[in-house]
């Protein structure tokens, strides 16, 4: 094959992917040389900057990393990861010990009889037991490191842990079902399996497509119960047309499925229907702002907006500890990339104003899994219902962040250290941002009316401390952000771009659809219907509320109805208190008519006036999943049948679709795990909160989305004795130099 038609045909993510796989490599090898922290804010990137030295020549005080190098600043320098060591118990694996874990399960039986039949599916640290974390102080040696490794041999997958100190390696049993996490190897590889069946290339020659512009993606197969399913690792593979336009996911061809075995490559299996269908049209798809800018240009029908960022004359106030420990506002928590889950936020702690002391509120939290579901049953896309944290790996799908776009010109940047199916670490380079957003948000406020005579205005502005990594899963894009406020509120929130998954269709207006024929979606162009689907996120949120110790309270709102004369007033709402005692009892689904309040609180501490402390989970705008629970995908997502579970904490329960979640048959959900009604009153409990998302596209989603967000809070509740922030200063003039007074309002 000509190098060109191989650089055409691999679907666009992956290539990338593989492009910066080498790349890390290379730099692996020929680390950019170290250089001074550059300057936080360089004046010099700013032309409109007036000399005032205040504002303009703040060193950065974060010791780790200098700020990332925009198009604008060529001097770009990396961090040197692979001399990396842990400094903290939850630290990630660091290059050098992927290396040894790596080395120890080459050397271990079966894997070293033949070492190259060992793909590796994960290899991530095996955090120490909690007791060990939490018992940890700074400075002391750090618990025994361990890496857990999840492998195929031969089509056999195994679970390992390996001692990095010893080098020992121990098997556990692998899960009853399912195969590992797909490997960036297996999707690549996968995409280009189909062309090794003569009857593929011609079904693609005989619709009028070029196979130099094939671009297709690896879609996981789910499971249905037929035989195949319990053996084979299986992918369906879907192809595109990549003429005339970056954006190929917009000319599908339609209704060809070939299912191929992942460890053989073979094709099992073509499904050839849909050949009267046109490939839509590429006019108007490309989303690049060098070609849709190009084309678009003439038609500017508003006058552009002025740029705009955000200064911080003193620097930025939160730090980053030895890579990973975040500290800001009182705040403090590790932070650190993962593969599967995206990003991690474990020891999350507040400092309590009244006694300075830090207050436990988090261990631990991420996200545990996506399912995508979509809402068409016919042929080419029943099986469409993907878990991208337990089959694509979220982390593993983070690219790099785009500096002033994606996170603003004040933005820290954290790397982070993947494996290769090979077993060897890779660098993904600014994976995660942290920075302090203020968006002009009013953090409380008063003023007093002329009735009371009062002169009074009261006004403290909010800034809060964002951690944000971006997932682009083939298609889609998910932007997480773990958002922390002043006042000990987490805001959790979730945003959805990128680029719709659309089914080919013969029709070109809706007047041409026939009358009875469900359709699945929307017509968004000619040619193109983007298919009805849902998202849900589910994140594992282990409290640690003051303490380990916790209890699930359902505080219930509900119509009391007044007595006969006791009141000119009927009704009113009664609060009322519902310690869960067991599992079952903190299954939650959410309803307007029944509302209620969700806490985590601590039974054995309360406020001086004897409430409970507690943190409560507040849902914003979600979707609850309608499917059919015996529908098999939902038998594997069963972890999202409630927006709220709550579980006593199990070391090996982290993953709501199981530990294995390709093909397998959900017997290891979350679901699964809660019909055992385990007590959780006054235990070490983990709260599951499902974030949900219908999606009936629109054409504005067409050809690239505009960002949906929603979110839910982690919020304080009779955790602090008052208003934590009353101590904050408001902002004057003085303390908010600008670069040029004339470019503010
Ligand atoms: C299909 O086409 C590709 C690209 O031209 C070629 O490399 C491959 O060998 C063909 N497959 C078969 C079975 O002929
Ligand atoms: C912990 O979780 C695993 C996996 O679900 C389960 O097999 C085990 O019984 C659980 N342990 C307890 C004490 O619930």
């Amino acid at each position: 094959m000509e190098p060109k038609y191989l650089l055409r045909l691999t679907f666009t993510l992956l290539s990338a992917l593989f492009l910066l796989l080498v790349f890390s490599r290379s730099y692996l090898h020929h680390p950019y040389p170290a250089s001074d922290a550059a300057d936080f804010l360089d004046c010099s990137l700013r032309s409109s900057c007036s000399l005032r030295s205040s504002c303009c020549a703040s060193k950065n005080p974060i010791q780790s990393k200098p700020t990332p190098a925009t198009s604008s600043n060529p001097k770009k320098t990396r961090p040197n990861h692979e001399a990396d060591v842990p400094k903290h118990p939850l630290d990630p694996l660091t290059i050098q010990e992927v290396n040894r874990a790596r080395a120890a399960l080459l050397s271990h039986e079966p894997f070293s009889s033949s070492p190259s039949s060992l793909t590796v599916h994960s290899l991530v640290l095996d955090e120490p037991d909690k007791s060990l974390v939490l018992s940890w102080r700074e400075d002391a040696p750090l618990p025994a490191r361990k890496a857990s490794a999840v492998v195929l041999f031969r089509r056999k997958p195994y679970v390992l842990t390996v001692d990095l100190s010893t080098g020992q390696v121990r098997s556990l049993p692998p899960p009853a079902s399912g195969f590992p996490t797909m490997t960036i190897e297996d999707m690549t590889s996968s995409t280009w399996a189909p062309l090794s069946d003569p009857s593929f290339n011609r079904t693609i020659l005989a619709r009028g497509i070029r196979l130099s512009d094939l671009a297709c993606l690896p879609i996981s197969s789910g499971w249905y119960g037929r035989e195949v399913e319990n053996t084979r690792r299986l992918i369906k593979v879907q192809c595109y047309s990549a003429e005339g336009t970056a954006n190929f996911y917009m000319r599908p061809i339609e209704g060809l499925t070939v299912l191929i075995d992942m460890d053989t490559k073979q094709v099992v299996e073509i499904s050839d229907q849909g050949q009267d269908i046109p490939i839509p049209k590429s006019t108007g798809t490309d989303y690049r702002f060098d070609v849709a800018g190009r084309n678009k240009r003439p038609r500017q029908p508003y006058k552009p907006l002025n740029p705009i960022s955000i200064e911080q004359p003193s620097g930025p106030s939160f730090e980053v500890v030895d890579g990973h420990l975040v500290r800001w506002a009182g705040w403090e928590f590790h932070l650190k990339a993962d593969a599967r889950a995206g990003v991690v936020v474990s020891g999350a702690k507040m400092t309590d104003p009244e006694t300075g002391g830090r207050r436990g509120v988090m261990y631990k939290g991420f996200a545990s899994e996506l399912f995508v579901p979509y809402m068409d049953p016919t042929d080419a896309w029943y099986f469409k219902t993907y878990m991208d944290a337990g089959e694509y790996g979220f982390g593993l799908q983070a690219m790099p962040l785009v500096p002033l776009n994606d996170c603003p010109r004040n933005a820290y940047y954290m790397d982070g250290v993947f494996v290769a199916a090979d077993g060897r670490p890779y660098v993904r380079e600014d994976m995660v941002c942290i920075f302090e957003k203020y968006a002009g948000d009013i953090g409380w406020r008063h003023s007093e009316s002329p009735i009371t005579g009062m002169e009074i205005r009261e006004v403290r502005p909010k800034v809060t401390l964002v951690a944000r990594m971006a997932a682009s899963v083939a298609n889609y894009d998910y932007i997480v952000d773990w958002e922390f406020q002043t006042d000990g509120l987490i805001r959790v929130k979730v945003g959805l771009s990128g680029i719709l998954m659309v089914k080919g269709t013969p029709y070109s207006h809706v007047n041409q659809f026939p009358p009875k024929q469900e359709m699945y979606g929307t017509l968004l162009s000619e040619n193109v219907i983007g298919v009805i689907h849902d998202h849900y996120i589910t994140f594992h949120l282990d409290m640690d509320v003051d303490g380990s110790d916790n209890s699930f309270v359902k505080v219930d709102l509900a119509r009391q109805e007044t007595s006969p004369g006791e009141s000119p007033r009927a009704s009113y709402l009664k609060a009322t208190r519902h310690v869960a005692k067991t599992e079952k009892e903190a299954q939650v689904q959410l309803s307007l008519y029944k509302p209620s309040e969700f806490h985590v609180i601590n039974p054995s501490k309360s406020t001086r006036v004897g409430n409970p402390v507690g943190y409560k989970v507040v849902p914003a705008g979600t979707a609850a999943n309608l499917l059919d629970p015996r529908d098999p995908p939902q038998v594997r997502g069963a972890f999202t049948n409630n927006q709220i579970w709550v579980t006593p904490y199990n070391k090996s329960e982290e993953w709501a679709g199981g530990l294995f979640v390709y093909q397998n048959k959900g017997e290891d959900t979350l679901a699964v795990w809660s019909e055992r009604d385990r007590p959780i009153e006054n235990k070490d409990i983990v709260l599951w909160y499902t974030l949900g998302f219908h999606h009936v596209p629109c054409q504005e989603d067409y050809p690239i989305m505009p960002t949906v967000f929603s979110s839910f809070d982690l919020k304080p509740v009779n955790f602090f004795e008052s208003n934590p922030i009353l101590g904050v200063p408001p902002n004057l003039e003085k303390d908010l130099p600008i670069c040029r007074a004339s470019a503010s309002a």
